[in-house]
């Protein structure tokens, strides 16, 4: 039997977001592990997993696809379909059960994508930008990533519908919220930076118009679903997935403002740089996000119990998202609590394997 003996935590408190009582401001970070198979279904093994990380105060999904158009990754689960949202409900049920609180990730990979995933047909994005990187694993294995199809501006309602719909469904499936993927060279992401978006319509040019498709998707999901369970999710200093653009403090700190005026949920900042990071300019830190955004800020990447009970405590942030730590410790928040020494992350090989292998097999401390 172990005391506890570590100091009052912050980290481990609760935490009043919105209208949600989270027993503490301990986040899983949403992390696709493509444990869905080719039916893109939510599964038994997916409860189990969400289920095992329920002492988090909130859960983020792994990237969840809104569309057939917005698939980019192998076996990863969608709620394009009623049936979708349905399997949803065994692991809203499941993480309800254990009193935490759960968010869907709303996905839309754009470029980041293949046309083994879509019949032949190019992948869309804002513009005809290619990313850079070795491949793409597809259907058919590892394939170089292609030139998307620049969208229409007349197509972008209907992605804005689809939104829409995979929050319904998220609703009906019993979700406490949703949040929107805007991070991570996705296609929202794609939009908002100069990088990607060579646009010269009223959807590119200015960082006015490039966060214009971001702000119409928050109000297609808030018809559905009430501004303080919506959260968004940024990454203003990332790599990930060929990103980075010059102008990355202008176009974040002007997005930021602009959700400022919505009465979100959160804004979820992926500020460390543990994941990548574009070297473009000094950081975007929490600090300046807390000028700009007046509600509940959520930081993310590379943090240790440490540093996120500092981000806390020096009041740059509300919540702390944790992914990799996550996967090989379901009981990280026991292990901080009790001082536990974590498990390591495994490796890399196991993340996206389709067993419970590397998922769901992993020990809790014996605190
Ligand atoms: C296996 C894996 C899958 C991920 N999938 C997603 C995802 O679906 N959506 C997302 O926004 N970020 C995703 N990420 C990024 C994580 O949410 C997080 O930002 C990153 O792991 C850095 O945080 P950490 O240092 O605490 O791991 C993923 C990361 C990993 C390791």
């Amino acid at each position: 039997m172990s005391t506890d003996t570590t100091p009052a935590s912050e980290l481990l408190s609760s935490f009043q977001l919105g209208d949600l009582n989270l027993k503490n401001r301990v986040v899983l970070a949403p992390m696709t592990c493509a444990r869905a198979e080719t039916t893109r279904m939510p599964n038994d093994l997916m409860a189990e997993y969400y289920s095992q990380r329920s002492s988090a105060g909130l859960l983020i999904t792994e990237g969840t696809f809104i569309s057939k158009q917005a698939i980019g990754w192998v076996n990863a689960p969608g709620i394009y379909t009623d049936e979708q949202g349905e399997a949803w409900k065994k692991i809203t049920k499941a993480v309800h059960a254990k009193g935490s609180k759960i968010f869907l990730q709303l996905w839309h990979c754009g470029r980041a994508s293949h046309s083994d995933f879509h019949d032949g047909a190019l992948p869309v994005s804002a513009s005809p930008v290619k990313q850079n990187g070795e491949y793409i694993h597809t259907p058919k294995g590892k394939k170089d990533y292609e030139t998307p199809r620049a969208l229409d501006a007349s197509e972008l309602s209907e992605i804005v519908l689809a939104y829409h719909q995979g929050a319904r469904r998220a609703k009906d499936a019993g979700f406490d919220g949703v949040e929107i993927h805007a991070a991570n060279g996705y296609l929202i992401d794609q939009f908002l930076q100069s990088k990607t978006n060579t646009r010269t319509d009223q959807y590119g040019g200015n960082p006015e118009n490039r966060v214009r498709f971001l702000q119409e998707i928050v109000t297609g999901v808030t018809e559905v679903w009430p501004a303080n369970r919506v959260g968004v999710r940024l990454s203003p200093n990332g790599n990930y997935n060929d990103m980075g653009s010059e102008d990355f403090r202008e176009t974040f700190t002007y997005a930021a403002s602009q959700l400022d005026n919505v009465g979100l949920c959160y804004l979820h900042v992926v500020d460390g740089l543990a994941f990548g990071f574009h070297e473009l300019g000094e950081p975007m830190k929490l600090e300046e996000f807390r000028k700009i955004f007046s509600g509940p800020i959520m930081g993310n990447c590379g943090y240790t119990r440490e540093t996120a009970e500092a981000a806390i405590q020096g009041k740059h942030a509300d919540l702390i998202a944790f992914g990799r730590p996550y996967i090989s410790n379901p009981d990280l928040v026991e292990r901080f609590r009790h001082g536990s020494l974590l498990t390591p992350p495994e490796d890399m090989t196991t993340w996206f394997s389709f067993e419970k292998e590397g998922y769901t097999d992993f020990s809790v401390a014996n605190t």
